[in-house]
């Protein structure tokens, strides 16, 4: 199984903090049955040069990699980066903040409003061979309220990607819930969004485990070979077929 959106790297952001902190989270995630990890520490454009974090996170993966047991956990690992949502990505090398060997990118939109230009920019990146994922999309209240509009990005051909907690405590911002956007192939990918033992520890299992009991198998099966196609570099064909409608006051 593969997580691919995660703050494992040490001292880059607001998870991990140590290499012991780190390694503490690697472990529980191998525990959930995790074998491949992309690290995607947040990227704010509007705060920090491309040039300083690519630097600040080999750095970071360098200290992980030369840790004490780290290869011992047989854990296959990528870079990537969870970027948040600016239109100067476009003036960019993307390339630097895929996740690696792939021409996927982690994108992560404001909670509060839905940005100005965001469909230019994914328009714009896909137009350039990119493939947004956008993060944790059950977090957008614009999206879980007419969740129209997160059909109409998706179909822009973006992938969108749910947090495994999201999954376990059918949580969602006054809307659809993130087990309904599954439901309909509208969310594609799980992951921990880990970022420390205490708050957001690595949970994948059980999440699968809820969409195995809700969904059913061939739910977990779809969205575990979506990961798969993902971390390979698999052209991946978005498989939207419902559109979300209104009904008695209800999104069905
Ligand atoms: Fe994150």
């Amino acid at each position: 199984m593969i997580d691919m959106h995660c703050h494992i790297l040490p001292g880059i952001d607001d998870g991990a903090k140590t290499e012991e902190d780190s390694m503490d989270l690697l472990r529980a995630e191998k525990e959930q049955g995790i074998d491949k990890i992309v690290f995607t520490p947040h990227f704010n454009p509007e705060r920090i040069s491309l040039d300083k974090f690519l630097t600040r996170r080999e750095n970071s993966y360098e200290r992980l990699k030369n840790t004490k047991g780290f290869s011992e956990l047989d854990i296959e690992t990528k870079l990537g980066a969870e970027v948040f949502f600016s239109m100067k990505i476009l003036e960019m090398d993307i390339s630097k903040l895929c996740f690696e060997n792939t021409n996927y990118i982690l994108i992560e939109l404001p909670t509060t409003h839905r940005p100005y230009g965001v469909t230019h920019t994914v328009k714009a990146l896909i137009e350039r061979g990119y493939t947004p994922i956008l993060a944790h999309v059950e977090r957008y209240g614009y999206f879980t309220q007419d969740p129209t509009q997160l059909y109409d990005i998706v179909m822009l051909g973006c992938v969108a990607q749910i947090n495994a907690a999201a999954v376990t405590n059918g949580q969602s911002i006054k809307g659809v819930s993130a087990l309904k956007y599954i439901s309909w192939e509208l969310a594609h990918i799980i992951c921990s969004d880990a970022h420390s033992m205490d708050t957001r520890r690595p949970n994948t299992k059980a999440a699968y485990e809820c969409v195995n009991k809700k969904l059913g198998e061939n739910y977990v099966d779809w969205l575990k070979t979506n990961a798969v196609n993902i971390y390979r570099d698999q052209i991946f064909d978005i498989p939207v077929v419902h559109k979300p409608k209104k009904f008695l006051g209800r999104w069905k």
